[in-house]
């Protein structure tokens, strides 16, 4: 448990990270509204938030982070877990922290962040197996967490016990199928297994989706910038969903949110297709 009550889990690097983070990719509040809402998360007991150069947020975040400081709602730095992403378009030979790919050459920058301690775990984020076999073949320093969609209508079993048997924990971006976002859907939110667990819990269908990633060992990685639903998604590890539960949830028809059709192609600077990228696996 950190200091406010949330559980964490320990890295491979040895590091802690809290059992929720807060996501920062995909609001479109204008930044300073953003900003006073990241001081509320704080206030109300997230330490755990996850950003990228690509969202924008990385600033936002610092800044959240020097408020809460000043006002007294943490001692240090040091209590908080910040995870950032370096962008695919940053793997280029001439910049010094080039974004992880296959390549040995990137590899070996990212392990010297490490080394040099800017750095306290390095991860690697949208690796199906093939691509985590790859790295790990080749990787001196393994990586600590995978973050990959996973959510109740996007399971990701085969990942998961993959990960867990090499000791990767696995971080679940858009646990609640990115809601209202414009590639997300409602196939958590609007679930009606989801929904008849919820009322006979006493929980919120975004409560029960939550609290499934834990169950299953992902970490769910939760945006809200609304102050009383990010209050809502913390409530997550003081109850659990049981067996039977957890069987329905098992049926709940497959369907991915995210499918970053732009972001791949002949124009991208890695992956030429959305195959190629999750190689037919996440
Ligand atoms: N590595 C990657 O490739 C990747 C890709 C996508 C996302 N991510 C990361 O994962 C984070 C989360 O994923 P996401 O933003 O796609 O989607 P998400 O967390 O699944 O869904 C966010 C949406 O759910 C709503 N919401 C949150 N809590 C709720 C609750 N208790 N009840 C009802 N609605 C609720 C939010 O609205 P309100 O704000 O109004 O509450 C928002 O519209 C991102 O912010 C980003 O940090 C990473």
């Amino acid at each position: 448990m950190d200091k406010v009550g949330i559980p964490e889990v320990v890295l491979n690097s040895g590091h802690k990270m809290p059992a929720i983070g807060l996501g920062t990719g995909g609001s479109t509040l204008p930044l300073a509204e953003q900003l006073p809402l990241l001081v509320e998360a704080i206030a109300a007991g997230y330490r755990h938030f996850d950003t990228a150069t690509l969202y924008g947020t990385e600033e936002i975040v610092g800044q959240a982070v020097a408020e809460a400081l000043g006002r007294g709602l943490i001692k240090s730095r040091d209590e908080l877990f910040i995870t950032t992403k370096l962008w695919c378009t940053d793997a280029d030979h001439d910049l010094v922290l080039p974004a992880i790919n296959e390549s040995l050459r990137n590899l070996g920058a990212m392990e010297e962040c490490y080394r040099m301690g800017l750095a306290k775990s390095i991860g690697v984020s949208n690796y199906s197996c093939a691509k985590l076999s790859t790295l790990l073949e080749n990787a001196t320093i393994p990586p600590a967490v995978n973050q990959v969609e996973m959510n109740v209508a996007w399971q990701q079993q085969k990942l998961m016990e993959f990960c867990k048997d090499k000791g990767i924990h696995v971080c679940a971006f858009s646990p609640l199928g990115a809601y209202g976002f414009y590639w997300g859907n409602n196939a958590v939110m609007e679930s009606p297994i989801l929904k008849d667990i919820a009322v006979a819990k006493n929980k919120t269908v975004a409560q029960v989706a939550l609290r499934w990633i834990r169950q299953q060992g992902g970490i769910p990685i939760v945006r809200s910038f609304n102050k009383e639903r990010m209050k809502q998604n913390l409530q997550i590890f003081d109850w659990e969903l049981t067996d039977e539960e957890v069987g329905k949830i098992q049926q709940i028809p497959q369907l991915r949110s995210c499918y970053p059709t732009d972001l791949v192609g002949p124009h991208a600077a890695q992956y030429r297709s959305l195959e190629e990228l999750w190689d037919g696996e996440i």
